[in-house]
């Protein structure tokens, strides 16, 4: 089948639509996503779980355009949100309150109200003194809140120190030898519901092991729990599932890595939560963008694009790889070219050393970069973000206008 983006008569399409008409009509630089990506990527955990109590909770903080949240909910899944702002994107996309999870190391009183106000399904709790902080909230709404701890497992992921989150050094979730006696603590608390057991050991896995060895040390404490009488209802394994992003990356299958889970999960009266991300939106959008100057050099070739470190931080800020093609393919020769932004500093790059036939004026497409793109753009340099485009079949819809320079400093004020 057809990926999603392909290219045909020459020119790279998203779905029906080819790029070069949406850079005419909404200008670069943009996103552009696709619905179908969206929804056969989810549609793809679904399969796997299909008959099975269970929820995928998609992580909105990959991204968190109300379009992608729409086409994600409308397909069933839930939501796993790390703020009070993620709280009020979901409920304006239209989410179930009992399909939403919060995680997070710092939330606020405000947002354990607003969560408890709202209904939510689950508080991913991270520590012990946000236990007690929440059983305090809870009762001063009259309320009880459901929980689970987050459990770190301390595995190695193996992934890039900055993502990896399992490894005791690591801020997140309460240390698996101190879980078992919390647990007793938050059963014994008047305002605490405990509902279940969590865990995410970090982000861009390629290999689906880490996972089995942290839900086999979760399950080992599920079973000291019950004897202690506390029966948890879910486990929630997280997201974390990697993508492809160069021809490298060979990222497991949905499959591979939910069948040795599942097994492990068979006969246990467990309901399952996922907490995906990346897995469900990187591969379905592209940053579109315009060639602005070419400027060779004797060491290096420089081609100046239009999208910048702002638009896309994860090349400068972990020195990721993004696959980058044009959008039509020139005739001549290939150069090397250092792919940068016009912000002011060298770390604004976002590919270096592309072996490409370029020109002034072209569009390229930077691939991969429907997760953790828009979601952790920037306005540095006063850069109005980029308009965001879903595509679906053969129509493009703006789904975020580009905004305006005006805007930027809209909530500033200079002295009286
Ligand atoms: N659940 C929790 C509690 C998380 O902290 C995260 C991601 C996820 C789920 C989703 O993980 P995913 O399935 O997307 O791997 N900005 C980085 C990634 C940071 C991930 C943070 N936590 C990047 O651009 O690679």
């Amino acid at each position: 089948p057809l990926t999603p983006f392909h290219t045909c008569n020459g020119v790279l399409h998203a779905e029906s639509v080819p790029l070069s008409d949406i850079a005419s009509e909404f200008g670069t630089p943009c996103w552009v996503y696709s619905r179908q990506a969206l929804e056969s990527a989810l549609d793809e955990f679904q399969h796997e779980l299909a008959g099975l109590d269970a929820l995928v909770c998609y992580a909105v903080k990959a991204n968190s355009n109300l379009a992608v949240l729409d086409v994600l909910a409308r397909r069933g899944a839930g939501f796993d949100i790390v703020s009070a702002g993620e709280l009020k994107r979901v409920l304006a996309a239209g989410a179930d309150p009992q399909r939403i999870v919060f995680s997070g190391v710092g939330k606020t009183a405000a947002e354990m109200e607003l969560a408890l106000n709202t209904g939510i399904l689950c508080f991913n709790v991270e520590s012990a003194p946000e236990l007690e902080r929440l059983n305090a909230v809870a009762g001063r709404l009259g309320k009880s809140a459901p929980i689970s701890l987050r459990v770190n497992p301390d595995v190695d992921a193996g992934t890039h120190p900055y993502i990896s989150t399992g490894l005791k050094e690591n801020k997140f979730g309460v240390a698996y030898d101190e879980a078992r006696a919390l647990y007793r603590q938050a059963a014994a608390l008047p305002h605490i519901d405990v509902s279940g057991i969590d865990c995410h050991i970090g982000s861009q896995l390629l290999d689906a092991a880490p996972f089995a060895e942290a839900l086999d040390k979760l399950l080992v404490l599920v079973d000291q729990l019950a004897s202690d009488g506390i029966a948890l209802h879910h486990i929630d394994l997280g997201g974390g599932l990697g993508i492809r992003y160069s021809d490298d990356d060979v990222p497991t299958s949905v499959h591979a890595y939910l069948q040795p889970l599942l097994a492990r999960l068979r006969g246990r009266p467990l309901r399952i939560l996922l907490e995906p991300g990346r897995r469900l939106v990187g591969n379905a959008g592209v940053l579109l963008t315009r060639v602005e100057y070419l400027k060779p050099g004797e060491v290096k070739n420089f081609a100046i694009v239009d999208a910048a470190m702002n638009d896309l931080a994860r090349p400068a800020l972990y020195g990721s790889w993004h696959d980058i093609v044009p959008v039509a393919a020139r005739a001549g020769d290939a150069a090397k070219w250092e792919i940068v932004g016009p912000i002011c500093e060298s770390g604004d790059f976002l590919a270096h050393g592309r072996q490409l036939t370029l020109a002034e004026g072209d569009l390229l497409a930077i691939l991969s970069a429907g997760a953790y793109g828009m979601a952790m753009s920037s306005n540095y340099n006063t850069r109005p973000r980029a308009a965001e485009v879903m595509v679906d079949g053969a129509q493009a819809h703006l789904v975020r206008r580009r905004e305006s320079a005006e805007a930027l400093y809209a909530l500033e004020q200079r002295l009286p």
